[in-house]
């Protein structure tokens, strides 16, 4: 497969530039990409465990912030992969629930589900939405890689003969964005432009006007960015472990990074949103923890066997998610419009 896809990027890419967000969006999205393969990737079969694979109950804590917010319209999940969270959240809310999904093969599969879904947010342009919830959404859109060098911005392009990086002159859209955001330079250390991810959340808010915006994801505040002891914060995974760089197995492995939360945070305030930055385990302690946790602490003491040993499980999978050194310690955003 992966040879396939770099003959494929050789070929579109020939005497064009190549810089990393397009080669990103080849690898995770093209034909070949790894989000367009045979496994929906978001599973125990696939790569990656997101929160709503982990605990069943994730869905439970959104359900209660979506009751309690009480938008006046639909709800809408953007990146709704194996469906799981969707499933949760559905028998919890009398609003309807859309999907968008890009993988053709998670869509096929939700659509059999019944769920109403489309691949692109303009099929949905009729509903009345309010609110758009995402989980892990961000970090799969490509971002575009800048390096300072004596006080001047490049990005990270790649050359297609022999799949290795080079450095171009950075694009003005991005230059613009890095300033838009302010974001100072830091010794030794790669920027990840987010302009994809700002160009997708425009093109959405433009779409449905949603009043509320819950987002999570891994990331971090550019504030403490120099503390973190890595120069690119992007990674690859494959079969639920680290892989290699994303330049070795294009198609194979999941390209990710840290999602950087002050551009958001800056993003939705300059559009007018009230912003909450929180981490995840502090979510869903807002949302029902304790009582949902003691209810099943309560059962597992009233049971035994093989339904005691469900229970557990159920109590591992809840403590993961809230576990601020794992899944607990994922950011969540919540814009409000003013
Ligand atoms: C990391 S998975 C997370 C799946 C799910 N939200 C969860 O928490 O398990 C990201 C999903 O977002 C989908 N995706 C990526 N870009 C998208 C876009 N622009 N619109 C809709 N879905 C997208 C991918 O196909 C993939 O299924």
């Amino acid at each position: 497969m992966s040879k396939d896809i770099k003959k494929y990027i050789r070929e579109k890419y020939k005497n064009k530039t190549l810089h990393f967000d397009e080669y990103m969006d080849e690898s995770l999205y093209s034909e070949f990409g790894f989000f367009n393969t045979e496994i929906v990737r978001s599973s125990k079969e696939g790569d990656f465990l997101t929160s709503p694979e982990v605990s069943k109950y994730f869905g439970a804590f959104i359900a209660n912030f979506i009751n309690k917010t009480n938008p006046q319209g639909d709800v809408l999940e953007i990146g709704a992969g194996t469906g799981s969270l969707a499933k949760q959240i559905d028998q919890l809310i009398s609003q309807k629930l859309y999907l968008l999904e890009t993988s053709l093969m998670a869509l096929n599969k939700l659509k059999k589900e019944n769920f109403e879904v489309e691949k692109n947010p303009e099929k949905l342009s009729n509903k009345n939405i309010d609110l758009i919830y995402m989980n892990e959404l961000l970090d799969n859109i490509p971002c575009s890689i800048a390096i300072n060098e004596d006080e001047k911005w490049y990005e990270k392009t790649i050359n297609t003969d022999e799949f290795k990086y080079e450095l171009t002159d950075i694009r003005e859209e991005n230059l613009e964005w890095i300033k838009k955001y302010n974001f100072h330079p830091i010794d030794n250390v790669e920027l990840e432009i987010q302009y994809n991810s700002e160009k997708f959340l425009d093109g959405v808010i433009n779409i449905f006007e949603p009043n509320y915006i819950l987002i999570f994801d891994y990331g971090y505040e550019y504030k403490d960015r120099h503390k973190k002891p890595y120069a690119s914060l992007l990674r690859t995974y494959k079969g639920h472990h680290l892989s290699t760089d994303p330049l070795m197995e294009p198609g194979a492995t999941d390209i990710t990074y840290d999602v950087n939360f002050s551009f958001l945070k800056s993003y939705f305030e300059k559009k007018n949103f009230e912003v909450e930055l929180t981490y995840q385990y502090k979510f869903l302690d807002n949302y029902g923890y304790d009582e949902i946790y003691k209810k099943l602490k309560n059962n597992f003491q009233k049971t035994s066997g093989v339904d005691q040993l469900k229970i557990k499980s159920d109590l591992v999978g809840l403590e993961a998610i809230h576990n601020e050194r794992g899944l607990g310690g994922f950011y969540t955003l919540i814009a409000k419009k003013i």
